[in-house]
């Protein structure tokens, strides 16, 4: 089984970029750019990360973004991710970027993306991969601060096929940004939010009903409502979900309590990915090893999983075609 996940190509759909940022480079960057960390080690990051649910972990995950300052660390920090990629045999990589976390602290909008998608043009090049960007509103901010955001995207219109939504769910429900994803919907972006992943259901109806999104991310909170089940399945829709970042903040006390295997054994349209593999213990190879060693899930399981990873891409039917034959090409 461990061979054949490793040997499977595969795209990675929910993946945040700054959740990409090892300790090594943190400290790395902390020490050329003057930044103070609060860890005295490697070791010392490594036990702060402990979280007890999701904002403990954003908490800290905003402060390690503190030491992103230049086009060049947002270059490096791609870099970094994209050699994972190689590693885990990921060919098509969508990656989530928060620019409010940097524009709030005075680091242009420009340095940002243009690191990120240096970095990715270079990966194209080396490795063959193939990458979208989606940029995430904080749903911590208002919605007047989304709309200054996707402002500054539509300069980089080029580079950015979605956006997103993230940080702390509760209270920050989807109908908070109902007016700014109808505009990014008319400027021709993609959309996809965070759903269902501490929050209930409820907000899952929501992102569908009033957000008109093309993805779930996470979306695990589903289960609890059979009419939400028949009609993702119905629709196909795609759920990304996230395992390992499930069990670090404690969606799921444990491995063999999550659902994974539930919903798609309904019949979702369910992928596996990282989220922010330098925060929860493992890139996506990781996660659908831990998947195997805990729960009953089958190789024909993961071969669905990767193929739907592929199937819910934002690319050309073609790419996908292509992408779909170089899964069954692996399997001969
Ligand atoms: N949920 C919400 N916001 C996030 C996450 C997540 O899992 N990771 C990074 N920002
Ligand atoms: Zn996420």
């Amino acid at each position: 089984m461990i061979e054949l996940i490793k040997k499977l190509p595969k795209a990675e759909l929910h993946l945040h970029i700054e959740g990409s940022l090892e300790p090594e480079l943190m400290f790395r960057l902390a020490k050329k750019n003057n930044v103070e960390i609060p860890y005295k080690d490697i070791e010392d990051v490594r036990s702060a990360y402990n979280f007890t649910n999701l904002q403990t972990f954003l908490d800290i995950y905003y402060a390690g973004a503190n030491v992103l300052l230049t086009k060049d660390d947002f270059y490096d920090l791609t870099w970094e991710y994209i050699l994972r990629c190689v590693e885990d045999n990921v060919i098509h990589t969508e990656i989530f970027f928060d620019p409010q976390t940097h524009t709030e602290r005075g680091v242009p909008f420009e340095s940002v993306i243009t690191g990120i998608k240096e970095a990715l043009a270079d990966a194209k090049a080396k490795y063959g991969i193939t990458s979208c960007i989606i940029m995430c509103f904080l749903r911590h901010l208002s919605q007047e601060e989304a709309f200054e955001t996707l402002e500054q995207a539509l300069e980089y219109k080029d580079d950015i096929i979605g956006v997103g939504l993230d940080s702390s769910e509760l209270g920050n429900p989807p109908s908070k940004f109902k007016e700014v994803f109808q505009k990014a919907k008319e400027e021709g972006f993609k959309l996809v939010a965070h759903a269902g992943e501490e929050a209930d259901f409820s907000y899952i109806y929501e992102a569908l009903d009033l957000l008109n999104i093309n993805r779930i991310d996470h979306g695990v909170q589903s289960i609890k409502s059979p009419e939400l089940m028949q009609r993702l399945k119905d629709e196909q829709m795609p759920l990304t979900v996230c395992p390992n970042s499930n069990i670090e903040l404690k969606v799921f006390e444990t491995y063999k309590e999550h659902n994974i295997k539930e919903l798609l054994d309904y019949g979702l349209n369910i992928s596996v990915n990282s989220d922010d593999p330098a925060y929860f213990k493992g890139y996506v190879n990781q996660n659908f090893i831990n998947l195997y060693e805990n729960l009953p899930i089958t190789e024909d399981d993961v071969i669905t999983l990767v193929k739907n990873s592929f199937k819910s891409a934002f690319i050309s039917d073609e790419l996908k075609q292509a992408y779909l034959a170089r899964v069954e090409l692996a399997l001969k």
